[in-house]
């Protein structure tokens, strides 16, 4: 098929724009909204009978596994380790019987990622695979294969791909829950209900393009930005600073919201941007106070959080950008949408070569 940019000036942009119709897409796969129910694919082996994960991929797939620890032992107890592939290998992983090996990947070539997964398939481990690329090596290889249906992503940083491995992992979290006997029917109904709703909010998160668009000035003359977020919005911290990192070539790190103090908090003074990653809920109160602690020093804030989370402590930012209020579970993926068009339109404003940046590779097939 031909693939162009239609109305957009960049492939990256009208892969951010997909998102609520390729997320729908890959949700269709995973739900079954009549039975109230998640479904997985065709597979050789009981989940119940999984008694630890093991998550390896590379960059942007990376954080996507960082957000599936979190919900796994969330949601299902799950025991779970978490490798970047490039180490895993190397670390000497203790990989025990009972282990599923689960692997994420765009490209399902990512030369580090497929030697992880043939590493853990001699170890014995069962072979789970998230992957865009349905006729790619780690898709062959797979005992579980778990396709996103993001369709081809030509940008070479990530977007589309991440929020549709996200919600591949939120229902497989939830599958593996019920397996374990840890999720109601009603819980099970609940979730997706919740997950059926994650194309609405993406749209409402998609319709703030131009207010983040007017403060991308506020990024783009930085030479260090931070992003806080506790929790699942940790990840999505991280995966906000690679974005800003990749295509607009400002240095940039996500952080623990708490771990701030440990190190972090040195480096503000008022030419560093802060973004702050807070939907309300159970930790909103502890990342407003480590969001103040940055405040108290001159550091300037840009707040991502619903209607609530910024009336409580929108004060004293020099921006905010208001994410519809969702499940924690669909939180990462809606909050994905801010940090991928902030890094867009800062580099955008530097006039940077947004789809084809500098150094980068789309996909990396040597170690
Ligand atoms: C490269 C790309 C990233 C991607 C990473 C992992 O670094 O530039 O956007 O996240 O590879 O790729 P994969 O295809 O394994 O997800």
């Amino acid at each position: 098929a031909l693939i162009d940019k239609g109305n957009h000036r960049h492939f990256m942009q009208k892969e951010i724009f997909e998102q609520p119709v390729v997320v729908a897409q890959t949700l269709q796969s995973y739900l079954r909204p009549l039975e109230e129910q998640v479904a997985l694919p065709q597979m050789d082996f009981e989940l119940g009978d999984i008694r630890r994960v093991t998550i390896v991929a590379c960059g942007t797939s990376f954080y996507a596994g960082m957000v599936a620890k979190y919900w796994f032992e969330q949601f299902a107890r799950m025991p779970v380790d978490l490798d970047v592939a490039s180490e895993f290998r190397y670390r000497q992983p203790v990989l025990e019987e009972g282990g599923l090996a689960l692997f994420i990947s765009q490209s399902g070539e990512t030369a580090d990622t497929l030697a992880a997964l043939r590493h853990a398939r001699a170890e014995g481990q069962k072979i789970a695979v998230v992957v865009n690329v349905p006729t790619s090596s780690m898709a062959r290889e797979a005992d579980l294969l778990l396709p996103t249906h993001a369709g081809p992503e030509i940008g070479v940083a990530s977007t589309k791909a991440f929020t549709c491995q996200l919600a591949v992992l939120a229902a497989l979290a939830a599958n593996l829950a019920r397996a374990r006997g840890k999720l109601s029917a009603d819980e099970e109904r609940d979730i997706v209900g919740h997950l059926a709703e994650a194309p609405a909010a993406l749209n409402a998160a998609l319709a703030h393009d131009e207010d983040i668009e007017a403060m991308a000035h506020l990024v783009a003359p930085a030479r260090d930005v931070l992003y806080l977020g506790r929790g699942p919005d940790y990840p999505m911290a991280l995966e906000g600073a690679l974005k800003l990192k990749e295509i607009s070539y400002i240095h940039a790190e996500g952080y623990a919201a708490g771990e701030m103090k440990h190190g972090p908090i040195a480096l503000i003074d008022e030419n560093v941007p802060v973004i702050v990653l807070a939907p309300s809920g159970p930790l909103f109160e502890k990342t407003v106070s480590n969001m103040q602690e940055v405040q108290a020093r001159g550091g300037k804030v840009i707040l991502i959080s619903d209607a609530e989370g910024i009336a409580q402590a929108g004060e004293g930012t020099i921006a905010t950008i208001e994410m519809p209020r969702v499940h924690p579970l669909i939180a990462p993926l809606v909050y994905a949408v801010p940090v991928q068009l902030l890094a867009y339109h800062v580099a955008v404003a530097k006039g940077t070569d947004v789809d084809q940046p500098r150094n980068l590779a789309k996909s990396v097939t040597v170690e």
